[in-house]
This record gives C-alpha cells, structure tokens and sequence, in this order.
C-alpha cells in the first residue's frame, strides 16, 4: 500500500526517485502551477519551456516525463496538466487556486504514470488544508494496483508507487497534518472496497465477504454482528434468502456499528451485496455476467466507508448494514412467480429472478427503519438503466424527500464523486402492482431506474427520510484507467458515504 508523509523541505532537497509538478493551459502557452517554483529554480528557470519542447500542452491528466539530469535530487520530474490556468491563491487561507478535484484528478494521474517508481515527492499547488487534502487523496487513490492473482505475469505489471512525500511550507499546521490524515482514512478505504469489487467471486461468497467485513471492523474498532442463513430464517429476512436459496454457498446479513461518545444522530446506511450476480432462473447472456462480480459494490462501499467513519471518528452514530448473498440458477432456486415475504411481512412476488438487488435490500432497509434513523442511505449497483439514463461515471441520487437529495447532491460533489439527483414518479408505482402479492419486482421499462427507486421507497418506515444511490456504472471501470481512478472497482459511493456522516455530525444534513 502507498503510504504519505508531510515534509517542510524543498521539493528539490526530497530524497525522491521522481517529483511531481503541476503545469496548466496559460494564455501564451504552458504555464507552471504554484509549487513548481522550487524545481523550476533548480532547473534553471527553464521547466516550463522545456515541458513545452517535449509536447506537453498543460491539459487535464496530460503527463510529461522530464529528466533532471542532477539539477534536483530526484532523476524526474513529472509534469502533470491541470487545465486551464487559474488565478493564483495567496496565502495558507487562500481559497484554492485550482479546484479540489482537479488536484485530485492530477494527482492520481500522476502516482498511476509513474507505477513502479519507489518514491515519489509531490510539489503541485497545495495551499491550505483542502487542496493539500484533495491532492493526498489523489494521489494516494492514483497509487493502486490489483495485482493479487498475478503470479507468472507478475513482472509484467509495474507495482504502485510505495511512498509519498508532500512537500509544503505548511506540513506542521494541524489543520494540513489533520488533512492528510484524513485523506489517508478515506483512500484507505476506498482501496479496501476496490480490493473487495476485484476479488473474483469464487473466492468471495457472502461467508468470506462477510469475514472480510468482520476482519476490517475488528481492525477500525468498530461492532460488528453477522446474522447466517439459520439467524435469517429465524428473523423473517425472506428476500435474503430467497435470492440467496439458489447459491449452495448461504446468504448472510452483516451490521457493523459506530457509536460516537457526543452523538445526538443517527444515520444508516446499506450496501447491496450480490457477490455473484448471475440472474438466476432469469439468466443473463453470458457478456451481461462478466463483470457481475462488481454486484457486491455497494456492500463494499458500506464496508469500506465504516472503516473510515471509524478513524475520522464524526459525532454521530452510524449503523452499516450489508445484505450478501450469490444470485445462481439451480434445483433450489427461486423461480420467477414466487412469493417472498420480506422483513416485517410485506410480500413480493418475483416476476425476474434478475431483479434481485431490490429484494435483499427490501430485507435490510426495513430492518435499519426499525432503529429510526435520522437518515437511510442505501447505495447499489442497481440497474442497467442507471447507465441508460446517465452513463457508467455518472450515479443517480434519488430520495422520498427532496430537501435530503438536493443535500446528498451537494455532499457527492464536496467529497468530489459524480452524481446527479433523479425523481421518483408516483405514477410508475402502479406498473409493479402484483396480481397475487402486495408488490411485484419488476414494472415498467421504461424509467428502470427510477421504478426500482420506487420498489425501494416501499420498505422504508413510515416518516423516516431516505435516499437512494444506484452507482451501477460507476462501480466498475470497464473502460480504461483516467485521473485517480482505476481500471476495475472503483471504489464509488465511499466517499460520499463519509462526507454524509460529517454532514449529520456537524447538524448540516
Ligand atoms: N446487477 C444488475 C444491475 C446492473 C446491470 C448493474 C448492469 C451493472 C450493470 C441488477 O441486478 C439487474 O440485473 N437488474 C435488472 C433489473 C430488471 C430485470 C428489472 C436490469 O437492470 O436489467
Ligand atoms: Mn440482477
Ligand atoms: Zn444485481
């Protein structure tokens, strides 16, 4: 894992294998970001023009390789665009001069370009706690690789850069040290739940996923509690189980607690966790399978974020509830036309065995309202008409109050993760109208994502607010790597996660 530390020493004095500078689209070409001074100085005022000589035209994410040739300790300096040049901050309490998440973006761009470098010095503009913060987190989400299964190709894929040093005028004011060390519990996490998405779904049954979340609970100090398939039998959870009766390896319910000493909140969240989303009797064709070890991404988010909550350590009580289960077709189970009776004795008829999410967050939704939260965050790799409707980086905020969503919008955007709020049309409620149960788990087509909100919104309890996150596109990267983000999981939903509970914590949500 990369690991990063704060320094006071120049950039050009770093003992570093390379240095990462920032340079930006200015009115007369490319320009250097604040923090360059110093290596620019050691290059004899010639790093702009020689960046220049090599093609670089300051773009977001552009790299730029230059060697130093001994004018600084570090053999490279890396040149990093950031877009277009933007007014210049003066001063520790200056706002940023470039925004949070382009230094994110840059930064992560730049640990993933310079994989298998040792050690690396970061000098890009990082005045005040928030853009040193943005660029730590870049960086550090930059520096991941999955390279578990490696073995004979190991060689063949560079390992992450190991350490990070940020070198800034400011490392020994609490509010940067506090920063880091901020920024260093969230890419943690993050990371933890990329690990979790890549792991391939042989190895990762909800038993094992569930292990995964009792080793990372017991490591952050947290409660946590796994109900198996006798505890859900036992309990009523039978949309768990009826998804899961299909897998020969058993469903599970994970709960993990955070209690804060000063908390007067409480917020819930709660993650799907299909660790193998075959379809079941509603099988998929075969290309809709190959990433469906990702079902399980917002279990993971839940996981993950949990861990963070516990290091950053908001007043506010958090209870993380993660329904895992396998999604497989066999003599055992469900077929479509079965009826389920989910948590607290709603009863859904299962017209798709693919529609499976909903039904185990049905269980685990009523459940957390049994608590009477302040707040419910569900969070799920959905459906496929989330990437219809907005794309695979795009996810979708839904809520059963508009005042929440527009508040979790505004948190998905401080935390720097793209999402956009969408309605939840009461008209459509009816398409799911069931013929033998209270609820069916398919309606229209049409406004896919939208209905499963809707199938949703039934299981939460009376007066309780409630918002709904369907990162099925940006769960997984399928494409390639780009800023701080990898191909494979991604890690999405973490972060906003957190800044949720901050949010609560500080009386702002
Ligand atoms: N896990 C899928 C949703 C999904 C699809 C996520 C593609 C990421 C990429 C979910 O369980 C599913 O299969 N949903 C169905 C629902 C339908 C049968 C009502 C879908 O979206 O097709
Ligand atoms: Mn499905
Ligand atoms: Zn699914």
């Amino acid at each position: 894992m990369t690991t990063l530390s704060l320094s006071t020493s120049k950039p050009s004095d770093l003992k570093v294998d390379a240095l990462v500078v920032g340079v930006a689209k200015g009115a007369k070409g490319v320009v250097l970001a604040p923090g360059a001074e110093d290596v620019d100085k050691a290059f004899k005022g010639k790093l702009a023009s020689t960046v220049t000589a090599l093609g670089a035209l300051g773009k977001a994410g552009e790299v730029t390789k230059v060697p130093s040739l001994g004018a600084t300790n570090a053999a490279v300096v890396l040149a990093v665009g950031l877009g277009d040049e933007q007014a210049v901050g003066r001063g520790r309490r200056a706002a940023p001069s470039y925004e949070p998440e382009t230094l994110r973006r840059a930064a992560g761009a730049a640990t993933r370009a310079l994989a298998g470098t040792r050690k690396v010095g970061l000098a890009l503009p990082a005045a005040g706690a928030a853009a040193v913060r943005a660029v730590a987190e870049g960086a550090l989400l930059g520096g991941y690789a999955y390279h578990r299964y490696r073995v004979a190709s190991k060689d063949a894929h560079k390992p992450p850069v190991e350490s990070l040093t940020l070198s800034n005028p400011e490392a020994r004011a609490r509010d940067v040290r506090a920063a880091v060390a901020h920024a260093q519990a969230l890419s943690d996490a993050v990371n933890l739940c990329r690990d979790l998405v890549n792991t391939p779904p042989l190895d990762l049954p909800p038993a094992e996923l569930a292990a995964a979340a009792v080793a990372a609970a017991k490591e952050a100090g947290l409660k946590v509690e796994v109900l198996d398939e006798k505890a859900l039998k036992k309990g009523g959870y039978g949309g768990i189980l009826g998804v899961g009766q299909g897998s020969s390896r058993p469903p599970r319910l994970v709960k993990l607690t955070y209690t804060a000493s000063k908390a007067t909140r409480h917020l819930a969240l709660v993650g799907k966790g299909i660790t193998f989303d075959s379809g079941g009797l509603s099988l998929k064709p075969s290309a809709s399978m190959e990433w469906m070890k990702a079902d399980m991404g917002g279990a993971g988010a839940v996981i993950a974020a949990m861990t963070a909550i516990a290091r950053i350590k908001p007043a506010v009580n958090v209870t993380g509830w993660a329904p895992l289960a396998e999604n497989m077709p066999s003599g055992s189970a469900q077929r479509p036309s079965d009826v389920l009776r989910i948590y607290g004795g709603k009863t859904v008829e299962v017209l798709n065995t693919d529609a499976e999410g909903r039904l185990i967050l049905a269980d685990a939704i009523a459940r957390a309202s049994e608590d009477r939260p302040d707040l419910i965050v569900d969070v799920a790799t959905l459906t496929g008409a989330q990437l219809v409707a907005l794309g695979n980086r795009t996810a979708a905020i839904m809520a059963n109050d508009d005042a929440v969503r527009e508040r979790v919008f505004d948190a998905s955007k401080r935390a720097g993760e793209q999402m956009w709020p969408m309605p939840l049309p009461d008209e459509l409620r009816a398409s799911m109208d069931s013929e033998v149960a209270d609820i069916a788990n398919m309606g229209d087509k049409y406004g896919g994502m939208l209905v499963a909100g809707l199938f949703l919104r039934e299981f939460v309890g009376e007066g309780l607010r409630w918002v709904h996150l369907d990162i099925a596109g940006p769960a997984f990267n399928e494409g390639s790597a780009h800023g701080y983000t990898p191909k494979g999981g991604t890690g999405a939903g973490v972060r906003t996660l957190v800044q949720l509970a901050e949010d609560l914590a500080d009386g702002s949500l």
